[in-house]
């Protein structure tokens, strides 16, 4: 593919005022209508951008990560009207939904409207939209058309990116712009809703729960694929039957009683040590201290799901950059968010898991 230059602006996002930031946004705006290719912050992990509309430029986005191109996108809108040009119906839950968790980390799909290319949903008649609540997205939404497609910003089937170097790592000179708005919030994607079902349902878990969309429109269905260790389930979302999330090395989760995962973890790493592979850990602030070989790193304090979630996909990759073979992870806590984080953990380890 063709090699260009990526023009690389930081931004304060507390500071969206200043001539610098207007300008970096003006020029990312002027790119993407111009049917180009802009990475940029949102909430949950930094986007890829091209304008939704255009079938050209979501067509580069597929390139540039090398997605399969059957893998829909999801379109990011700067304010609710926008909504009614590409969804043909709005169910009443739907607007419920949106008055509460948009704009927030939550996707929807609905049926689309005739303007959205079938280029942009990998040819499906239904389209997924989400209202990104960083106001780096959604300037760069604006100053682009108001109509984005974007997915997260990483080369296809590696872990998404939570900072601009991931984005540079994967994208550098294969896309025309970065807009570096620092650490994201959150660290996994979005949940993915479908509002064409009844009982809408889950096709991803993310940070707004099943219970959190229950208490305001009862009912919600989850796709048993994103629970189920059974990968013979297959996904409704398309992008999540793709070996996503995935480390370099050879990753496997071991779940059970606290003592007993340490006890094993640290067996296996010394058996793989002792056959001259090199091995990481993911362990936790509680138990980093009793792991004795390896390179041990703690994704956060065990009752912190928050601060799990933000630190799982930069430790998958600091593991890659210094050439694990094999990861050993702890398991996490399925509360609140960390359903999505055990869900993106178990599909990164290809459900690898080793119970003790
Ligand atoms: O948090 C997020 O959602 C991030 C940020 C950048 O907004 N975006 C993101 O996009 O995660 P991506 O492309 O990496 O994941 C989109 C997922 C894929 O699994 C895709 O298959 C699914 O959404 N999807 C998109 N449109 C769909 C549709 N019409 N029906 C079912 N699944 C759909
Ligand atoms: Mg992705």
């Amino acid at each position: 593919m063709e090699r260009m230059r990526t023009i690389i602006r930081r931004i304060d996002r507390k500071k969206l005022q200043n001539k610098a930031a207007i300008q970096a946004i003006e020029k990312a705006g002027g790119i993407l209508k111009a049917g180009g290719l802009v990475a940029f912050p949102t909430e949950t992990v930094y986007g890829l951008g091209a304008d939704a509309l255009n079938e050209d430029a979501a067509r580069k986005i597929y390139e540039a990560k090398g997605r399969p191109s059957d893998n829909p996108l999801i379109i990011h809108i700067a304010n609710i009207r926008s909504l009614r040009k590409v969804a043909e119906v709005i169910p009443e839950e739907a607007k419920k939904i949106a008055k509460k968790y948009w704009p927030g980390p939550l996707t929807m799909i609905f049926e689309k409207t005739d303007i959205v290319p079938y280029g942009t949903t990998g040819g499906l008649e239904t389209v997924a939209v989400r209202m990104p609540s960083d106001p780096v997205a959604l300037e760069v939404i604006r100053a682009g058309g108001g109509f984005i497609a974007a997915p997260s910003a990483n080369t296809s089937g590696r872990p998404s990116p939570t900072c601009a170097a991931h984005v540079e790592a994967d994208l550098r000179r294969r896309i025309d712009m970065i807009i570096d708005g620092g650490q994201v919030e959150i660290g996994v994607e979005s949940t993915i809703l479908d509002m064409t079902m009844t009982p809408p349902m889950i096709l991803r878990p993310g940070a707004i729960t099943q219970e959190m969309l229950e208490e305001v429109i009862g009912e919600v269905a989850v796709d048993r694929s994103t629970i189920s260790a059974d990968s013979r389930e297959s996904p409704r979302a398309p992008g999540m039957k793709y070996r996503h999330y995935a480390p370099r090395a050879d990753l496997s989760v071991v779940e059970g009683p606290m003592e007993l995962a340490i006890e094993a973890i640290n067996r296996m790493a010394a058996g793989r040590i002792a056959e001259g592979y090199k091995v990481g850990i993911i362990a936790t602030d509680e138990t980093a201290g009793r792991y004795r070989s390896g390179i041990i790193k703690s994704i956060g304090p065990r009752a912190d799901e928050m601060a799990i979630a933000s630190h799982l996909y930069g430790i998958l990759r600091e593991f890659d950059d210094e050439g694990a073979d094999y990861i050993f992870s702890e398991s996490f806590s399925t509360c609140g968010i960390g359903g999505a984080v055990m869900n993106r953990l178990l599909k990164a380890a290809s459900h690898h898991i080793i119970d003790v």
